[in-house]
C-alpha cells in the first residue's frame, strides 16, 4: 500500500489484485504531475463540472478527483476494479465515480478531460475520437505520461483530433500534454475496428488496442499449429482471448464444443465476439466474459470449478511497462481450478519466460509439446482433486505442486 500526497489530499492506493510482495506502486509521477496541474486550474471562479478521466491505471486520479464526481473511462476491467477498491480504502462513496467501459456513453459537455496516455497509440486515437464530440472550446484538456511514452505521434494525435497542443517541461521523468480544443475542428472518425483475414479465409475483427490487432501473432500461430483439438461436446475457454482467434479456430474444428472467451479488456471481448459471430453466425453457443481471469468477472459472472475440458492461453507478459509474470501465475492456477480432472491447459509463451517451470509447480507436471527458437507450446493436464493455492498468493518462492 502506498501513500500519494497530492494537493487534493493524502490517499492510500493499492494495485489490483492485491499481491503479496507487490513491488510496483499504484500511481506514477505522471498522476502526481496531472493532479498538481489540475489543482492550479481550480482558482477562484473555476467551476467543477463534468470531469472525464481516461485510462486511470489503478484509480489514483479518480480517488483524488472524486469531489468532482468524475467519469472514469477505461478499457481495463482490472483498472475499474482497482478504482473501486481504492475508493473504498479512502472512504469515498463509490457512486461519486462512474466507471465506463471504452466507448461507453458520456455526457455533454466535458469540463475537464484528463488522459493517461496508453501504450497503444491506436487506443488513444479511438478514445480521443470517442470523447471529441463532448469537448468544447472551454474544456481543460490535459494528458500525462512518463516521458518515454510520449512521442511526436502522441502529440500529433491530440493536435489532429482536438486542437493546438503543447507539452510541459518534464518533472520526475513525467510530462504533460496540454491541448486547447479548436472549436472549428472537423470531427475525426476513428478508423477502428479493423479486420484482416486468416490464411484459412476467416475474417478477424479487432477493436483499437487489442493484442496483434492487424495480423496473426507468431506465438498464437505456433500454438494453433500444434494444438490437438478435442472431439465431442467440450467446454473450452480462450483465456486472455484478445480478438478470439484461438477460441474461434477451436470452435470451428469441433462443432460440438462451446467456447467461453475471457479478457480483462472490454474491447478485446467485443473483438472476440465480433470475430466469432462473423465466422460462426448468431446461433452458435458461446460466452463472452469481461473479467480478471476466470473467477472475477463483471456482474458476478464466473466459471464454475471443475467443469472445463480445455483452456487455451497465450498469457500477457507486459504489465504496465514492467515485465511481470503475476498474471500468468494467476491464469495458470485459475485454469487448474476450472478444469475437470483430465482437462487440459494449453499454453504458448516466449521460451525465456519459463512457463514450463510454473506449470510443473501448479499441475505437478508439464509436457513440452513443441518448441522453436522463440516459442514453446506447453500442455498440462489436471490429474487429481486437490486445489491449487489461491491465485493471488502464488509466487515463484512458493511450494505449489500436486502431491
Ligand atoms: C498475449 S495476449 C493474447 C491474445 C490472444 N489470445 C492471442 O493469442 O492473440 C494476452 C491477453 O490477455 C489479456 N489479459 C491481461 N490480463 C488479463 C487478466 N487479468 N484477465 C484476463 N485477461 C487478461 C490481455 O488483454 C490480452 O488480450
Amino acid at each position: 500500500m502506498d501513500t500519494l500526497d497530492a494537493p487534493q489530499g493524502r490517499f492510500v492506493l493499492t494495485r489490483y489484485p492485491v499481491r503479496r510482495n507487490e513491488q510496483l506502486r499504484a500511481w506514477d509521477a505522471a498522476d502526481d504531475y496531472l493532479l498538481r496541474f489540475l489543482a492550479d486550474q481550480q482558482r477562484p471562479g473555476w467551476a467543477a463540472g463534468s470531469t472525464v478521466i481516461v485510462n486511470d491505471g489503478w484509480g489514483a486520479l479518480a480517488v483524488a478527483l472524486a469531489a468532482d464526481t468524475p467519469v472514469s473511462l477505461s478499457d481495463s476491467f482490472v483498472s475499474h476494479r482497482a478504482t473501486r477498491e481504492n475508493l473504498m480504502a479512502n472512504s469515498v462513496v463509490a457512486t461519486d465515480v462512474t466507471c465506463v467501459a471504452s466507448r461507453g456513453r458520456l455526457s455533454t459537455p466535458i469540463t475537464t478531460l484528463v488522459v493517461k496516455v496508453p501504450r497503444s497509440l491506436a487506443l488513444l486515437e479511438d478514445q480521443l475520437c470517442h470523447v471529441a464530440p463532448h469537448v468544447t472550446a472551454d474544456t481543460i484538456v490535459v494528458a500525462g505520461a512518463m516521458t518515454k511514452n510520449i512521442h511526436t505521434s502522441t502529440v500529433e494525435l491530440f493536435e489532429l483530433i482536438l486542437g493546438p497542443t503543447r507539452t510541459s517541461l518534464a518533472e520526475k521523468k513525467a510530462r504533460l500534454i496540454i491541448c486547447t480544443p479548436n472549436p472549428d475542428r472537423i470531427a475525426a472518425v476513428s478508423p477502428w475496428p479493423c479486420s484482416f483475414t486468416l490464411e484459412g479465409g476467416q475474417p478477424v475483427i479487432s477493436h483499437a488496442g487489442v493484442f496483434s490487432a492487424e495480423r496473426l501473432d507468431l506465438g498464437t500461430r505456433f500454438l494453433l499449429d500444434k494444438l490437438r483439438i478435442g472431439v465431442g461436446p467440450q467446454q473450452v475457454v480462450d483465456l486472455g482471448c484478445g480478438n478470439g482467434i484461438l477460441g474461434l479456430l477451436s470452435a470451428s474444428q469441433n462443432p460440438e464444443s462451446e467456447v467461453t472467451f475471457v479478457d480483462e479488456s472490454y474491447l478485446a471481448v467485443a473483438s472476440a465476439e465480433a470475430t466469432f459471430r462473423a465466422n460462426l453466425g448468431p446461433d452458435r453457443a458461446a460466452r463472452f466474459m469481461v473479467g480478471n481471469g476466470l473467477f472475477d468477472a463483471a456482474d458476478g459472472d464466473s466459471l464454475a470449478f471443475d467443469t472445463v475440458d480445455r483452456v487455451l492461453c497465450n498469457p500477457p507478459f507486459h504489465i504496465d511497462n514492467a515485465l511481470g509474470d503475476a498474471t500468468a501465475w494467476q491464469m495458470f492456477s485459475e485454469s487448474r481450478q476450472a478444469l475437470r480432472i483430465g482437462g487440459e491447459l494449453w499454453v504458448v509463451g516466449n521460451r525465456h519466460l519459463a512457463y514450463h517451470a510454473k506449470l510443473k509447480r501448479i499441475f505437478g507436471h508439464c509436457e513440452v509439446v513443441a518448441g522453436n527458437a522463440k516459442f514453446v507450446v506447453l500442455r498440462a493436464v489436471r490429474s487429481e482433486t486437490r486445489r491449487a493455492q489461491a491465485p493471488a498468493d502464488l509466487h515463484d518462492d512458493d511450494d505449489v505442486h500436486d502431491g
